[in-house]
């Protein structure tokens, strides 16, 4: 058996955002408390391990990803004993819980970079990237294209320009200063000591900068990281880092180092690949992203996912696919941003029940842990007319209420979604908890089902040789079990031989509709349209 450490290998993670889940106190805001009370609700999904977006102080210029104090919570969210009473619910249900750690880049409004902007001597001045001109690295690329035109900012004050990868409210941190390395180990290991079981590591790629190079995924971020590692190892050996780098796939596989340095990495290609196949009605672009998917060592997984609280990205598609891409799922200019698309799973699959449910069945039976992203386990809209990626963070639609039940205040963080598809009185967790067809209980029995078998986690992937370009076909097994699944891309009723092996011909159905012919040797199955079939052998 795996010993608990390895526990990543099989969990299943829920990306849940803070402000927008459920306001306990009436404030307007999620906060921690609101977390605590919607655990049951995660716990009957069936997730076992959440990851919270940033809940430190910020100005939320980025939605806190702009930090202006590690030690502490937003005060909108409550307060470190909060935080800690959210901790030891989570642990008492058998569940876990990483957070964001952001280590790039801080908030403008940091007493670091106040003191550094202000004093050319102040030793908070090398905590950060400083120039005279803003000429350096300039192989970099912006990645906040929409917005911002330089990676450097004049600031006044300092009388000097300072470095940003994102918006110009974060300036990045000088990792080639010691002290910045010190500091946030020491911010890692507050974060541990309070319980935490380990962070998604933000915008991993970008910590160092050195000319002649693009400053991504440098030699000296890689040692940085795995200095990280060896102090978890050491100190809180069953905790996680889990890399945001985005790449292909034998770029974000440097990040597992040999096994000593991300425990995990979110599969970014996968995910686009994954709409790319839903969309083609085949199963190539599936074939080629797991063909260059290099094979996993025992300690470290891939993160698998379909939606986040980004824009989907296509940053690193090929020019071809990204506007493919951009023309299929994102055909009005709203929908785009930056190099990606702000909209939510159910409406890039034109909300389509069996192409979502279709979607959840790739994410769950391909290789990797999976991580679903809060309301899309109800099928959530988006508002499109909200700025920047907030079209994808609306509350949590717990019921047909005000706010959706999501808070009692008058004035909510953001409007709650009102289209006709999507509002809370037809999208909502209580009249989905009680049908029994409902998405949400779809979903629910996918995990359950996922959960009791490890060889969806633990097992080999291999595809079975099929003609039929529209149907995924392939193996998951370990030495206790051989799982079949068919995943049928196309919307047209498909039908497929597969052949047995020779011991054993009897399936027993796990998931989805089963219709078949069969002799020792082979197998013909008939699948519905976008129909998906998990047996076991
Ligand atoms: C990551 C986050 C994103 C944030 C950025 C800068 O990409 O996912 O939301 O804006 O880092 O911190």
């Amino acid at each position: 058996m795996p010993d608990n450490s390895l526990w990543y290998k099989d969990a299943v993670f829920y990306e849940l955002y803070v402000r927008a889940y459920r306001d306990s106190n009436g404030n307007g805001h999620g906060d921690l408390g609101g977390v605590i009370e919607k655990l049951d609700y995660l716990q009957t999904l069936g997730v076992n391990c959440i990851w919270l977006l940033p809940t430190y102080p910020s100005p939320l210029k980025d939605d806190g990803y702009d930090i202006a104090d590690y030690y502490n919570i937003h005060p909108d969210y409550g307060t470190l004993d909060d935080f800690k009473a959210l901790v030891d619910a989570v642990h008492k249900r058998g569940m876990r819980i990483i957070t964001d750690l952001v280590l790039n880049h801080t908030s403008d409004r940091h007493p670091w970079f106040q003191a550094a902007r202000k004093n050319p001597e102040s030793p908070y001045r090398d905590y950060y990237v400083w120039n005279d001109t803003d000429e350096k690295y300039q192989q970099a690329r912006i990645i906040f294209l929409d917005v911002e035109e330089s990676n450097w900012t004049w600031d006044e004050k300092a009388g000097q320009y300072y470095w940003h990868r994102f918006y110009k409210s974060q300036p990045d941190l000088n990792f080639d200063n010691p002290k910045v390395q010190e500091e946030m180990l020491s911010i890692a290991k507050f974060w541990l000591d309070l319980g935490v079981d380990g962070f998604r590591v933000d915008a991993v790629p970008y910590l160092f900068e050195r000319e002649g190079t693009n400053c991504e995924n440098l030699p000296e971020t890689h040692a940085y990281m795995k200095k990280l590692r060896a102090f978890m190892e050491q100190h809180y050996p069953d905790r996680i880092l889990l890399s945001e780098a985005n790449g292909w796939p034998e770029d974000i596989q440097t990040y597992f180092g040999n096994g000593d340095e991300f425990h995990m990495a979110f599969h970014f290609p996968l995910m686009l690949h994954m709409y790319i196949a839903l969309h083609k009605q085949s199963k190539s672009p599936l074939e080629n992203i797991i063909a260059r998917t290099p094979a996993l060592s025992n300690n470290t997984q891939w993160c698998t996912f379909l939606r986040n609280h980004d824009e989907l990205t296509l940053e690193m598609a090929t020019e071809e696919d990204r506007q493919w891409m951009w023309q299929e799922y994102a055909p009005e200019p709203r929908m785009r941003q930056n190099l990606g698309i702000r909209r939510r799973l159910a409406p890039l699959l034109n909300n389509n029940r069996q192409k979502i449910e279709l979607a959840f069945s790739l994410l769950f039976t391909l290789p990797g842990s999976p991580t679903l992203y809060y309301g899309d386990e109800i099928g959530m809209g988006d508002n499109i007319w909200l700025p920047d990626r907030n079209g994808v963070r609306t509350p949590m639609q717990w019921e047909d209420a005000p706010n959706g039940g999501f808070s009692k205040s008058n004035s909510p963080y953001a409007p709650v979604l009102d289209s006709e598809k999507y509002a809370p009185s037809r999208v909502n967790v209580t009249a989905q908890s009680d049908d029994p067809e409902s998405l949400f209980n779809t979903i629910r029995q996918m995990i359950a089902v996922r959960s009791q078998h490890k060889a969806f986690s633990w097992g080999d992937f291999t595809w079975v040789e099929e003609r039929n370009p529209a149907v995924a076909v392939f193996w998951r097994q370990n030495e206790a079990e051989r799982l079949l699944i068919l995943n049928n891309l196309s919307s047209n009723r498909e039908s497929i031989k597969i052949k047995l092996p020779e011991e054993n011909n009897k399936p027993q159905l796990l998931l989805g509709k089963l219709d078949y012919k069969s002799n020792k040797q082979k197998m013909v199955i008939e699948i519905e349209g976008y129909g998906y079939c998990w047996m076991k052998f």
